[in-house]
């Protein structure tokens, strides 16, 4: 219901041209774009096809239309979008088909489970550092998504997964989700009719991936994991507690290649922003460093994690300022009001937890990486305001794994290097279907012996 100060529609973005509303600035300078918005509180208006999408960008919204009003509300447009390439997976799906899906996939990815897999996070990222060299400049964004796929391939395939197939994924999954990306951001909804060579390399890539897939279920399914089961056993072993039935071939596969596409750009972007932001802030890199040696968790392991408390406020502020999830869309599938404003069936809202994490009245110098607001004695964040992973019924599934990869791998990388910029070097956030920086080369220095 309107109020008697409030005016009938919600303000709109500035810099929207004609036709083109604000289109062009989210593929520009995306970012920046949503970074202005934070000035907007509780909801401003963006063009970004026919018809006007919401930005929340005040906590108590969000909240209510991921969780206490989520039955009003859908997953949008874009999702549709992404169904011919992840099926009904739980990233698509909603609804009871969801809930069943989400209750058969959840206990895989326990905490209690996920301590499994810190050995071999921290094997791959000890191959990986030990690959470096002193002086050599990597190009961090790069080798984290390197890292971090043949992490989520091998958690979830580890006894099936041969170097064929490993080498297979390693191709096809990042032409999939360049194409997944462009899909989603055409207005036209034509191009990806068109027999362009890209579109072609995207239809190969994803039928191989399908393929792999399949060869892995196979393979899983003709000799089972046994005593050290990965995430494919346990998802084959899992069954609905009320029918006692497991899930369908063609369900098992939609939720892998989800979990492949989910669990890999996310954690690889928060991972190089986090490394990004220790090298601007030698100081937090420097107390990083002395409580790794303090707790003699160089390298890490499963339990020795839980005492890394700067380390894991280091995470939390990592996804707080630089968050690499990419923006939410729901769309009302009712009439509703929201801010004191009505809004027709079929608006879609859209949020971004970037926007969020850098509301300055919850986050004083939101611009300001300081992991120490994250101190258990500082003020409690309200409700809504700090949401990396999402609220509600889709909730990120993987939130467990992805903290537990990120403290690791930083642990097991800051334990042997110093990642540095190099100066001149102009690093550039990019968003696509995950914010995640461009050009970030540095230099890695050893590590002195002791602190
Ligand atoms: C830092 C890393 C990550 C971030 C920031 C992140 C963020 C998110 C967010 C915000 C959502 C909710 C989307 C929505 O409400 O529409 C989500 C859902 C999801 N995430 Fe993540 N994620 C990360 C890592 C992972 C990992 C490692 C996995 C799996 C290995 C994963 C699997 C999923 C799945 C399957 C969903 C859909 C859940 C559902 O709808 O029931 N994510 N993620």
């Amino acid at each position: 219901m309107p109020t008697a100060s409030r005016p009938p529609a919600p303000p709109v973005a500035p810099g929207r041209l004609p036709l083109l509303g604000h289109a062009l600035e989210l593929w520009r300078r995306p970012l920046e774009f949503l970074d202005g918005l934070t000035a907007y509180d509780p909801i401003v208006a963006t063009h970004l096809g026919p018809k006007p999408s919401y930005l929340l960008t005040g906590p108590d919204l969000v909240h209510r239309v991921l969780v206490t009003d989520a039955a009003s509300f859908a997953k949008g447009r874009s999702f549709d979008k992404l169904r011919p390439y992840l099926g009904n997976g739980l990233a698509t799906s909603q609804g009871a088909f969801h809930l069943r899906q989400r209750r058969l996939v959840q206990p895989a990815f326990h905490h209690r489970r996920i301590t499994h897999y810190v050995d071999t996070m921290a094997r791959f990222a000890a191959e990986r550092a030990a690959s470096w060299r002193p002086g050599q400049v990597v190009d961090v964004t790069r080798q984290m998504l390197e890292l971090s796929l043949a992490i989520v391939t091998s958690t979830l395939f580890s006894t099936a997964l041969d170097a064929a197939a490993a080498a297979e994924i390693r191709r096809a999954l990042p032409v999939v989700l360049r194409g997944m990306y462009t899909r989603v951001l055409d207005p036209t909804d034509l191009w990806h009719r068109i027999p362009t060579p890209g579109n072609r390399r995207l239809a190969d890539a994803h039928a191989r991936l399908r393929r792999v897939i399949d060869h892995l279920v196979r393979t899983e399914r003709a000799d089972p994991a046994g005593e050290r089961p990965d995430l494919l056993s346990m998802l084959l072993d899992a069954r609905d507690a009320d029918s006692g039935e497991a899930m369908t071939e063609r369900q098992l596969h939609d939720e892998l290649i989800t979990l492949l596409v989910a669990g890999t750009e996310t954690a690889a972007g928060g991972l190089a922003w986090l490394f990004h932001e220790l090298g601007r802030n030698p100081l937090v890199d420097e107390r990083l460093h002395q409580e790794l040696h303090d707790r003699n968790a160089v390298p890490p392991t499963a339990d020795r994690l839980p005492e890394l408390d700067y380390t894991r406020r280091v995470v939390d502020e990592a996804l707080r300022m630089r968050n690499p999830g990419g923006i939410t869309i729901r769309r009302a599938v009712v009439d509703v009001e929201l801010g004191g404003y009505r809004f027709r069936r079929g608006t879609e809202f859209i949020f971004s937890a970037l926007v969020l994490h850098r509301n300055p009245r919850h986050f004083p110098h939101p611009r300001r990486f300081d992991p120490d607001r994250w101190l258990p004695d500082r003020p409690a964040v309200p409700r809504g305001a700090f949401l990396p992973f999402g609220a509600g019924h889709h909730q990120c599934v993987g939130e467990s794994f992805a903290r537990t990869e990120m403290l690791t791998v930083a642990a097991t990388v800051a334990g042997r290097w110093r990642l540095v910029p190099v100066p001149g070097v102009r690093v550039r956030g990019v968003m696509t279907s995950t914010n995640h920086p461009d050009n970030l080369l540095m230099r890695v220095e050893p590590r002195p012996r002791t602190p």
